[in-house]
């Protein structure tokens, strides 16, 4: 019963943002640029063979700015992963630490993939004119082959997030790297990333000093990337098909946010994909670059939205069973029923003076405990105005059956009094922050609350949103 050994880490607050949106932002630009990396790499290595081959411009293409392109998107996609870094250990410093214990040396071998990656790219960069073509051929393969191989760790870590699977009932490392969503999630990216190669590639060779035909030419071969894209509809569905149930449900409608970001994936993707297949491959039309370019940012959209969607669909867990949002595991929610959600945070609050009463302060560190990783008081998900109409004992009821009032929400971890101060903080906020508060400790208010926790219990709302 101790509330000191659970762990409180110092974090930071984002202003109007909130936690999950700073995340996700850097998250999709890292993503996004990081899988053109690997799509570019693959895209250099084919234009080096058929240039060795005699494919006419081949080796133009090569050797001018598309490599650049591919080099800048790898140095802006490591630094973005620093400062995924950075981002996560100021958010859900707990969550990034169980995965790093869980995954200590897949992790270190995917650095060590990383930095085959970055010494092959550099090299050929610096010293590709110069080499002979059996040593550009190896180059550019240890080059696609380490960014793929960082993606095949990296991605296992991460699917484990949402389907932990047998890791759950102690099956081990190796469960939970090849989990349920490994494959689907890797295939998948895997073509997005040829695609973005592609697209990108199209934009380029646009760029490139040619007459029409030549250009036509290239196109032609760069396309052929895209091709992975038909595929890309069943990768979906695999997906979607062995995700949790919960989750599928709010993608399927459950949740209208969720739902409607799967439609801005699945349509923008089906547009590029109908483009690609269709007009490229099928009807080998010519791209030129304005469209290349418009169909490059759909496919960020795409990107943008699916990882939306990834994340999502995780809720109320960042490690599904294992750890909540709120950096809190099952076992804790329920010992801090009893010793109360901020008994054990030592961290004061940045705006202490801000309120006029003590039990405002209490509601301010809960809701920075167990509210702040998915809403903010008044910029997004805004607590103040989702709850404004309602009244307070509404507001009571719904906070303290939180897991039942949405089931990607965790159970209130806290006690009736810190569901009361929560409550008093949210109504003198929507009050406008008033200089003096009435205190409310009513024994009845703080019974009914304590019977309305006790009912709803401490578990999460099962899949099937059972009683
Ligand atoms: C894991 C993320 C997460 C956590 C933690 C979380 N919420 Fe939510 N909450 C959400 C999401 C997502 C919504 C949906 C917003 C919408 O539908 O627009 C939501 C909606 C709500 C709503 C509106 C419900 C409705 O039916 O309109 C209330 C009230 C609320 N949350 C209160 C809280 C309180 C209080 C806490 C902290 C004790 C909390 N939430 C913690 C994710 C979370």
């Amino acid at each position: 019963m101790d509330p000191a050994s659970i762990p409180y880490y110092p974090v930071n607050e984002f202003g109007p943002l909130m936690k999950g949106l700073v995340i996700g932002g850097v998250g999709i630009l890292h993503v996004f640029l990081a899988q053109f990396a690997i799509g570019g790499g693959l895209l250099l290595y084919y234009f080096e063979r058929i240039a060795q081959r005699g494919v006419k411009d081949a080796r133009t293409f090569v050797d001018g700015y598309f490599k650049i392109l591919v080099l800048v998107s790898f140095v802006i996609g490591a630094l973005t992963g620093v400062a995924m870094w950075f981002t996560t250990i100021q958010v859900g410093a707990r969550t990034i630490g169980l995965m790093v214990d869980e995954f200590h040396w897949l992790w270190a071998t995917e650095w060590v993939w990383f930095a085959v990656e970055i010494v092959s790219g550099y090299a050929f960069y610096r010293f590709g004119p110069r080499l002979d073509d059996r040593t550009r051929r190896r180059l550019l393969l240890i080059y696609a082959g380490a960014a793929w191989m960082s993606l095949f760790w990296i991605n296992g870590i991460l699917s484990w997030q949402l389907t932990p699977g047998k890791w759950l009932e102690g099956a081990g490392m190796w469960a939970g790297f090849f989990n349920a969503s490994f494959w689907p999630s890797l295939l998948f990216r895997t073509a997005v990333a040829a695609t973005l190669g592609a697209l990108v590639a199209c934009v380029v060779i646009n760029t490139m000093d040619l007459d029409r035909e030549r250009k036509a030419a290239l196109i032609r071969r760069a396309s052929r990337f895209a091709a992975p894209m038909a595929v890309m509809p069943v990768l979906a569905f695999w997906f979607v098909a062995i995700i949790p149930a919960d989750s599928r449900q709010w993608l399927m409608g459950g949740s209208m946010p969720m739902t409607m970001f799967v439609g801005v994936a699945a349509g923008a993707s089906t547009l590029i994909g109908g483009y690609v297949v269709v007009g490229l491959i099928m009807k080998k039309l010519y791209i030129n670059g304005a469209t290349a370019t418009l169909l490059l940012v759909l496919a960020f959209g795409a990107t943008a939205a699916g990882e939306f969607v990834r994340e999502g669909a995780r809720k109320p867990y960042t490690v599904r069973g294992v750890l909540y949002s709120t950096s809190m595991t099952p076992d804790e929610v329920a010992r801090l029923r009893t010793t109360g959600a901020v008994t054990g945070d030592p961290y004061p609050l940045r705006d202490e003076a801000r309120f006029p009463t003590a039990q405002l302060r209490h509601g301010a560190k809960v809701h920075r405990a167990l509210c702040d990783a998915c809403h903010t008081l008044h910029g997004a998900n805004a607590l103040v105005e989702l709850t404004r109409t309602w009244t307070d004992d509404q507001l009571r009821l719904n906070v303290a059956k939180l897991q039942r009032t949405k089931a990607f929400m965790p159970p209130f971890a806290g006690t009736a009094a810190d569901v009361e101060a929560l409550i008093q903080l949210l109504r003198w906020e929507a009050a406008g922050t008033p200089a003096t508060w009435p205190v409310s400790d009513a024994p009845g208010t703080l019974a009914q609350i304590k019977t309305w926790l006790d009912e709803v219990g401490t578990a999460a709302t099962p899949p099937e949103g059972g009683r």
